[in-house]
């Protein structure tokens, strides 16, 4: 198992790249499956979960072909309208290909997720969604059956507590199902509008989304199409952190500003310089001390529940007391007693984390737990004195592209080691 050896204390200087975001690149992998037309997407990162998805739906039916940093996608004909646990289980998102394949096909059979180190995190959502647009749902032996042998028939849904994937499940559903569909209390963040703005491409009439209103009317069939994957916010984040909690310097180029508002106004509360320098890049720089500031996770565009892990890590280094609430997950805080293992004080009260700052990190050997908790100890090891060692960066590996390569460009003293 890869680990990261870090050894801290370098202002972070210099240009970063932002990839695609994984976030966007997986419902468009799965919504490929929609047509038998070729689909060439541009940006897709080079991450775990996306080899993952590849996988994933060429066992559906599709071939994929890589293409410099894009990747042709044909699905001729579905051969396996099904996504098994062994993929499933080590991706929660593969429950993204239920709406295409019950839409393309009548039928769908995937895997329920199990738990997860972040949260219950169920799908039923998707399936009372699905239920709305006319399918048969039966779950049994760890799979839900989705089927709709006359195919699916458009539908109101009002969703009871706000999915991302839930969102954009069943807009794939619907761009071929017969008649009107209404999304309400739909998600409104910037993956949403990208997979919107792939399947209008494709053919697919969809107005509204990025609100909360999604209306869709559905079409005979989709065609093939050309897009380009909007970049990480997610990512671009992680980067704007790693400038500023190094006491460094860096131009964060090809994000998408308006996408990262939230952490933004935090950041400059808390006396961080971020400056847009054009349309695609940031600059972020801090010379003086930090101030502690709260933050409360919210779906877009409030603050992103993904950056909440790396935003802790940024408070430990602030003066003040900080209260991080995370409202959107159940057990999203794996990463503080890494944290404190580094000499952060952080005590946790159910969904809230209170952070005294600052207080010097130093190196340990620590774990990383799930993806974003896995950026959080990297960033506290960018600052801590000595070296961290991060154990099972695997985690890591599922959504942050040669994050290595990228820190070490830009002065950071990191290495993989087996
Ligand atoms: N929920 C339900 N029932 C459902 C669906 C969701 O109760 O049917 C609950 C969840 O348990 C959670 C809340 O609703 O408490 C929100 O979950 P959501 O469905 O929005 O999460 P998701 O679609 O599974 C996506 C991202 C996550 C990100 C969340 C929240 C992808 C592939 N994943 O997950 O990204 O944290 O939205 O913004 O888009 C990550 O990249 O590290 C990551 C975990």
């Amino acid at each position: 198992m890869d680990k990261f050896a870090i050894q801290g204390g370098v202002p972070l200087a210099g240009a970063v790249q932002v990839s695609g975001a994984k976030n966007s690149a997986l419902p468009a992998l799965a919504a490929c499956l929609l047509t038998g037309e070729p689909v060439i997407l541009h940006r897709i990162p080079r991450v775990r979960d996306i080899r993952t998805m590849q996988k994933l739906i060429e066992s559906c039916g599709a071939s994929t072909k890589a293409i410099g940093g894009a990747v042709r996608v044909q699905t001729a004909e579905i051969v396996s309208p099904e996504a098994p646990y062994d993929l499933v289980k080590t991706m929660r998102a593969s429950s993204l290909v239920l709406g295409p394949l019950a839409a393309r096909c009548g039928r769908a059979r995937v895997s329920l997720p199990g738990g997860c180190a972040i949260g219950a995190r169920p799908i039923d959502l998707h399936l009372a969604g699905l239920e709305h647009l006319g399918a048969r749902i039966r779950q049994e032996h760890g799979y839900v059956e989705a089927e709709a042998p006359n195919g699916l028939q458009g539908g109101f849904i009002h969703f009871d507590r706000i999915t991302v994937t839930g969102t954009e499940d069943l807009m794939m559903a619907a761009v071929l199902a017969e008649g009107e569909t209404v999304l309400e209390n739909a998600a409104r963040e910037p993956e949403v509008a990208d997979l919107a703005e792939l399947l209008t491409r494709m053919g697919a009439r969809i107005e509204g989304a990025g609100t909360s209103t999604i209306r869709i009317r559905g079409v005979k069939r989709l065609h093939g199409a050309e897009h380009t994957i909007i970049p990480d916010r997610i990512e671009a984040g992680t980067f704007l952190i790693a400038g500023a909690i190094t006491g460094g310097e860096l131009l964060v180029k090809g994000c998408v500003p308006e996408h990262l508002g939230a952490l933004i106004v935090k950041m400059r509360q808390a006396g961080v310089d971020v400056a847009q320098e054009s349309e695609s890049s940031l600059r972020v720089r801090r010379t003086g001390r930090l101030t502690a500031v709260d933050a409360t996770t919210e779906e877009h565009p409030g603050f992103a529940t993904d950056l909440q892990a790396q935003y802790m890590a940024l408070m430990t280094q602030a003066e003040g007391i900080s209260f991080i609430t995370e409202t959107i997950f159940e057990n999203r805080f794996m990463h503080v007693l890494e944290l404190v293992r580094m000499g952060a004080s952080i005590r946790t009260e159910g969904r809230q984390a209170i952070v005294a700052g600052p207080r010097e990190l130093t190196g340990a050997g620590v774990i990383a737990s799930d993806l974003r908790a896995s950026a959080s100890l990297v960033l506290a090891a960018l600052v801590a004195r000595g070296e961290t060692v991060i154990d099972r960066v695997y985690h890591i590996d599922r959504g942050y592209e040669k994050i290595e390569q990228k820190l070490g460009k830009v002065g950071a003293r990191i290495r993989r080691a087996a």
